[in-house]
């Protein structure tokens, strides 16, 4: 808890959530003022017939389009300019990006970087960014990142072995499109990993320093509908009202960390994307449970509510012991739904993790983790996960 009570919350977005949603894109395009879209998502969704359905929405409103679909998992900056030289000389005013938190945020940076100069590099870090971007809408098709709902946008350099964060109000999109029914046909490994991605934001956010009663209760609730759906969402694909908790859990965890930023887990997750490439969910799900159990002791009661918004019995228990339960039925949902998997499996060896843990130790998530790291507590943290 923030013991001050003072903080600042913002939320620039319109969200239009709901089954079927996605029908009325059109209408949402038009009330941008926009009859030609560049649509930014994946080969993955374009194979998947997800940007099809997309494409027919618009098709039967009459609105102009066309497909940039070469934005890779964990996007590149050179796929970022690619598509705002696409954009500029197809004369488009508005994007529609289509996808999971990649070809979100890099919808996100072609449409800051349609009207702003430079290179999206220059605008690494918070509040950089000069001007508003251009109309932009996100399409979620996967329930985690919650990039929908968020001012962040990862790029990566891959020659350059770099990844970094570009925060502004600029980045949130005009308009969030969540529409679970396309996320009914995701795999079950993508939906388990992206699912732990969404809990671990409102969990990272809820227990850090920079919470405040707003977020709080958008990460409590979150957690909850991740306690309630996550295993249902993942082992029964197909049921709509689990698929429909999760992007909302996913959607509101986002709005919480947008005013607090995460912590430990988030700030690891830069230096093995950039450098050991793991994908971003991936090394999530590892480092979590060792990530909590390194937090627990500076704030007890928050994991003791963990504990609770995850149906442990905690009746009688002393305080500590409630919040070992917190951690062992988060460890357990993520034991339930994801593959087990080690940083080693990627190929992280003892001699990276020193330097891991610098980058690591650079990044805005620091400050605001519960407990107060050194970088040899990070090495101690990814050394558990070998
Ligand atoms: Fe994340």
């Amino acid at each position: 808890m923030n013991d001050h009570r003072t903080f600042s919350f913002e939320f620039p977005a319109r969200i239009e959530f709901g089954a079927g949603v996605v029908a009325r894109l059109g209408q949402f395009v038009r009330s941008l003022d926009s009859d030609r879209v560049l649509i930014v998502t994946d080969p993955g969704l374009v194979e998947a017939g997800i940007v099809e359905r997309i494409t027919s929405v618009l098709d039967g409103a009459g609105i102009d389009h066309l497909v940039f679909q070469d934005i890779e998992s964990e996007p590149d900056a050179r796929s970022v300019h690619a598509a705002v030289d696409l954009y500029r000389s197809e004369k488009c005013s508005s994007i529609v990006a289509v996808g999971g938190g990649s070809a979100l945020d890099a919808g996100k940076a072609v449409s800051v970087m349609a009207t702003n100069p430079g290179h999206i590099r220059d605008y690494a870090g918070l509040g950089l960014v000069r001007k508003a971007g251009v109309p932009f809408i996100a399409v979620p098709t996967t329930a985690g990142t919650g990039s929908e709902g968020t001012i962040w946008a990862v790029i990566s350099e891959k020659d350059r072995a770099d990844k970094y964060g570009v925060g502004s109000s600029y980045l949130v999109p005009r308009l969030a499109v969540c529409d679970p029914d396309l996320t009914l046909t995701l795999p079950q490994r993508v939906t388990a990993l992206t699912g732990i991605d969404a809990m671990s934001h409102a969990m990272e956010s809820y227990i850090n320093k920079a919470t405040q009663p707003i977020s709080e209760a958008l990460s409590e609730q979150s957690m909850r509908l991740v306690a309630r759906s996550l295993r249902k969402a993942v082992f029964a694909g197909d049921t709509v009202a689990a698929r429909s908790d999760m992007l909302l859990a996913s959607t509101m965890a986002a709005m919480a960390f947008n005013s607090t930023r995460l912590g430990i887990a988030h700030a690891l997750a830069m230096p093995l994307g950039a450098q050991a490439k793991i994908p971003h969910a991936d090394v999530i799900a590892v480092l979590m449970p060792p990530v909590l159990r390194f937090n627990m002791v500076a704030n007890l009661e928050k994991f003791a509510r963990i504990a609770e918004i995850f149906g442990a019995s905690t009746t009688g228990l002393p305080l500590r012991l409630a919040a070992e339960r917190g951690i062992e039925a988060v460890e357990q949902l993520i034991g339930d739904v994801a593959p087990p998997a080690k940083l080693s499996d990627w190929g992280v060896k003892e001699a990276h993790l020193p330097a891991y843990a610098e980058a690591g130790m650079q990044t805005g998530n620091i400050p605001v983790n519960p407990r107060t790291p050194r970088a040899e507590d990070l090495v101690a943290i990814m050394r558990d996960c070998l």
